[in-house]
Order: structure tokens, then sequence, then C-alpha cells
């Protein structure tokens, strides 16, 4: 091997005359007669390399039958290409290196698909072969906005006074909302550990430790259905903070995604971030992670459909309308397919009218009078050309399936900017949802968040309304990251805990340790988790969670490329005590 002077991205015009030498893959191969051109490629770019018989001592003959993603180690000389022949969208376009000695480092086989074809090819495909896919520039450029989004972070938070300190990955089960990972023990036959959903007892310990500022990029676990921006494991910034409020919370995280966006992608991003509360995104969006980069707000339209002959609506608690500008090109058949998607958020139906020579027309319009649509279109800021979509229903249902259709829309005529970025804090969160299955409560965020001060009274008699410390920072309609002010006293944690339903024994159980240590002197806390891949997706601008993790897992939690999760030997089983109960197929 000639060991390498340079890079496959670094020679230019300076570098005309000198010998070099390169190792790399070759990427294309171009014969034309006597001259064979090569694009070496690495990491760092790709370098054209020519062989030209006149000059080429070695057999030329071997060189023709050179193929994709063989690795090559070349010798040769730096010449300048011929202006028609400089190719710009190469950094090394300007140059090429006449070869006087190669060797083959390994041949490559046949390849499973052309690796500059990413869009043609499988994913399971690309996924079995994932080091392959991994070689595209793509996927080498999110890996590298990856990787200094970890350094910004860690720098920016260490000269923040945030100390980074590692949690335990195996740790008892403490079911935070998704199932659980379980390992089991050999050493305790019959016992398990967890794999942590979130490092979130540990780090509000770190603060009763007397930490103060606490971050950690860390892997996270959750046994879930998987969707296109969630992963079984995945990455977590997580933050911790002793002495702080809400206000300290947002101006620390605020300042950190700020210099996250500018040092690794130079976008500015708003100071100080937007907030609604929970409440106003619902209403407004149908979201509580709405996509700012457009307005479609969802409007109040009960006072019209109420005095209309529609009557559908009129038992209906909540009635919201969108106005679609433009909409009124929508042919039956897209509008059929919007009915179908707001069916999948359990919308009985969608009604709609379009705005057409300055009347409302088609759909359920002749229900409602001249002097009724004159008001609608004037309030409702309809015009020609718009359509009006409306929903009746209980209100959860109402605001989720308009929302819904929103962002269905946004997505037909491409409504969203994508090179604009729009951070979001959601705020005021509902402490508990009613899990109708479980007929109880359930935490919104977590058990360990507190309860706004003014709700504390009311946390017995009215828990169904009562408001949580809980945030969210969301941007461009992704949820990015989740946290709270926490609870600090231990009676007001044991409450909360039995409001979930857990009984003093279920909470000691599972939870004693956390409120015995908020026993010792507990600071006043709160913190958040960021997830990073999310936020690496946005920054490397895809949409896809897999793009930005070198080895994902598919949405059946399966890794196609070593094939986990996998069978043990019966020996293995043994040790641990485990005996697999058959199922039937
Ligand atoms: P939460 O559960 O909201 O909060 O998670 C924080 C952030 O992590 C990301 N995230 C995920 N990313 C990819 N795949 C998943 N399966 C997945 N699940 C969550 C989201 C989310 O906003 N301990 C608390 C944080 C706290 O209270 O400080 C927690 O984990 O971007």
């Amino acid at each position: 091997m000639f060991k390498r002077t340079h890079t496959c991205g670094e020679l230019r015009k300076s570098n005309l005359g000198e010998a070099v030498s390169l190792n790399g893959w070759v990427n294309t191969v171009r014969l034309h007669g006597q001259v064979i051109f090569v694009d070496l490629r690495d990491r760092y770019g790709k370098t054209q390399i020519v062989f030209d018989a006149d000059s080429f001592s070695g057999k030329f003959g071997a060189v023709k039958k050179l193929s994709m993603e063989d690795v090559l180690s070349i010798q040769g000389t730096v010449r300048d290409r011929a202006k028609s022949a400089a190719n710009s969208r190469l950094e090394t376009g300007e140059i090429e290196v006449l070869i006087s000695d190669y060797t083959i480092l390994n041949e490559s086989a046949p390849l499973p698909f052309v690796l500059n074809d990413r869009e043609n090819a499988e994913e399971t495909l690309r996924l079995k072969y994932r080091y392959l896919e991994l070689r595209m520039e793509e996927l080498q450029r999110n890996i590298l906005t990856r990787h200094n989004t970890y350094q910004v972070t860690r720098k920016f938070l260490s000269e923040h006074e945030f100390v980074e300190v590692e949690t335990p990955v195996l740790m008892k089960s403490t079911p935070e909302g998704a199932r659980d990972y379980l390992v089991p023990s050999r050493i305790h036959n019959g016992k398990f550990y967890a794999l942590p959903q979130s490092p979130q007892i540990y780090k509000q310990i770190l603060m009763i430790s007397g930490y103060d500022r606490y971050f950690q990029i860390v892997k996270c676990f959750r046994d879930e259905d998987l969707r296109a921006d969630r992963q079984p494991e995945f990455t977590q910034i997580d933050i911790e903070m002793s002495f702080v409020d809400e206000d300290d919370v947002f101006f620390h995280m605020e300042g950190l995604i700020r210099h996250i966006f500018k040092s690794v992608r130079n976008i500015d991003l708003p100071d100080p971030f937007p907030r609604l509360t929970y409440r106003e995104a619902m209403e407004t969006y149908g979201s509580d992670k709405p996509d700012l980069r457009y307005e479609m707000k969802l409007q109040d339209v009960k006072e019209f459909t109420d005095l209309s002959e529609f009557n559908t609506f009129k038992s209906a608690e909540k009635v919201k309308g969108l106005v679609v500008e433009g909409g009124a090109k929508y042919s039956r058949k897209i509008i059929e397919e919007l009915i179908d998607h707001v069916k999948k958020y359990k919308a009985k139906g969608l009604a709609w009218m379009k705005s057409e020579d300055g009347a409302l027309t088609s759909g359920i319009s002749k229900f409602f009078s001249g002097e009724l649509q004159q008001s609608m279109c004037e309030k409702l800021g309809l015009h020609n050309g718009d359509i009006l979509f409306m929903i009746g229903d209980n209100p959860s249902v109402t605001l989720s399936a308009l929302g819904h259709l929103r962002v269905e829309i946004a997505r037909r005529e491409a409504l969203a900017n994508t090179n604009e970025f729009n951070p979001l804090w959601v705020t005021e969160f509902p402490m508990f949802d009613y899990d109708e299955k479980a007929k109880r409560f359930i935490a919104m965020h977590h058990p360990f968040t507190a309860p706004r001060d003014e709700d504390v009274e009311t946390l017995d008699s009215d828990p169904s309304n009562a408001l949580s410390r809980g945030y969210d920072l969301t941007m461009n309609g992704c949820e990015i990251a989740g946290g709270s002010i926490r609870i600090h006293s231990p009676a007001l944690q044991r409450k909360v805990f039995s409001l979930l339903g857990l009984s003093h024994g279920e909470a000691v159980e599972k939870f004693g340790f956390l409120v015995e240590a908020l026993t010792y002197g507990a600071p006043p806390h709160g913190g958040i988790a960021f997830g990073f891949d999310r936020l690496v997706m946005l920054l490397a601008g895809t949409e896809n969670i897999r793009d930005v993790i070198a080895f994902p897992k598919t949405t059946s939690a399966t890794s196609i490329m070593d094939e986990s999760p996998n069978s043990v030997s019966e020996a293995q089983l043994n040790e641990l005590g485990i005996i697999i109960k058959e199922t039937e197929e």
C-alpha cells in the first residue's frame, strides 16, 4: 500500500506537479479507449484519477476490470484539468491525478444495489447492507451533522456549568409510560433489570445530591409502537437543574438550541422562542406540536352551524373549521381522500363548502342561507376559490382530527418552507389524562411532574382540570423535547402517586427510594430531555429518523444487518432460569 499523502477531498490547483498517493474506493469508472478515468472516493471527497496507456507502465487490461467499490491505493502526479474538463461540482474538480502506479487493496463483490441511487433501492436491502448505505454521501453528511451536534452540545453545556454524569443502563423496572425492555439476571434467578426509558429518577437524585446542573447524552429504551420519528433505542440530551423555574430552564435551553442551530447549520433562531399554552395550541392548531411554518388556523364555526339548517352539528360540543386558500380546486376524489384521512382520527365525517363566485357552493352549502354565507365569508376570511372544512364532535376529536387535516393539507400543498425553523414552547399541559380502558388517570408527562401552584389545592377534588408545570419544545410540527418542573415535596409526590392509582404499597415498592430521597433536603428542581435523533433529523433536513442513526432498527424493532433480536441457546436460557412459552404461530 502507498501510504496516503492526501485525502480524496484535499487536492487543489496549489498542488499542481506534486507527487501524491491516495487511498480510497472506486466510485465510478469511465473507459475512453486508451485512457481510463476513475473517481476515487473517501469520506472527504472524490478525486479524478487517470490511467493513460501512454504514461502508465502497468497492466492496462487489469485497470479495465476495476469495478465499483474496489479499494485502491494509487501513486501519481497532480495535473491541471483543461477548463472544459473541469468539474465545478467537485471541490477537487480543477485537478486530476495522473497515475504512475497502483495496487488493489481489496476487491468488492458485485453490489446488491447501486450506491448512488438510494431512492431506488429497497430499504430492507439497504438496511441489510447498512455498511454500504453508510458509504453514501447523504448518510455520511448526516452522521457528520450528528457528530457536530454532539460536540457543540457538550461544549456549550460544559461552559455553562452542566456536569456530564453517566447513569446506569441496568436499572429497576419503574414504568414511565411505555413498556420496559427487561434484562434477566443470572445471579438473581427470576429477577430482572430494566433498560432505562430515560434517566429521569437518577437525574432528580443527582439534584438531591447537590450537583446543581447535570447533563448526559444518553441512550433510552422504550418498547412501544414505532413511527417515522421513533426508535426503540434512541438518544436524549438529558438535562436537570436545581433552584429553577420554567423561565430559567427555557432561558438556558433556548441558548443551547440557538447555539446548536447557529454552529451546525448557520441558522439564526428567534430570541426568545414563542410560547403557547397547551390549550391555545390545541384550539388554534389542533395539535400540541403545531407546525408554525404555515398559518391555516382552526376557527370556531359553531355560531354559524347552529344558525343553519344543517342539523348534524347541532348536538356537537365543538364545531371547528379550517379555511384552505385555493382549496375550491379540490375534486371529489381529493375530498374523499381527506374525509378518509380525518376518519383515522375518529372523526365521523368532514363537512365542506366551496367559496365560488361570491357564494358558498356544493357540500353542505344548501343548509346555509345567503345571509349566513355572507357573514361566514367575512368573519372566517373565506375568499373566492377557498374551501371550508368543518368537523363537529367532542372537543378532543374535533381538534385532533382537524389538526391532522391541517398537517395533511400542508403536506399535499407543500406549504412548509423546508429552510424555515420555527421553535415553540408548549406549556401548561394537563396533569392527567383519563385512560378509558384502564379506568384510571395516567400522568400526561410523567408522575414526577409538579402541578401548577394554584392547582395543588384542587388536585384531589378535580384532577381532570389540574394543569402541570410540564412543557414541550416543538419545532416544525415535531416534539423535540419534553420536561417539567418536578415535585420536590414527598407529601405531594405521594399524593400524585395515589391519584395515579398506585396504592401506598405499590408506590413504596416502585418508587420508595425516590420518595425517601425527597425527604432528605431535595432542592426545587426541573429539567428537560431533547430527542437527540429528532433534533439531528431537523438539522439534517430529513423526515426519517433512520437517516440520522448509524445502525437503526426497522419499525418492527429488528436490525436486519445483524439479525437481532435472535434466539439464544438452551444453555443460556437454563443459566437464567428461563423457559420459553410455546405460542401458536
Ligand atoms: P419524553 O418522554 O418526553 O421525556 O422524551 C423526551 C424527548 O425524547 C424524544 N423521544 C423519542 N425519540 C425517538 N424515539 C422515541 N421512541 C422517543 N421517545 C421520546 C422526543 C421527546 O420529546 N424523562 C423525560 C424528560 C424530562 O422530564 O426531563 C422524558 O424522557 O423528542
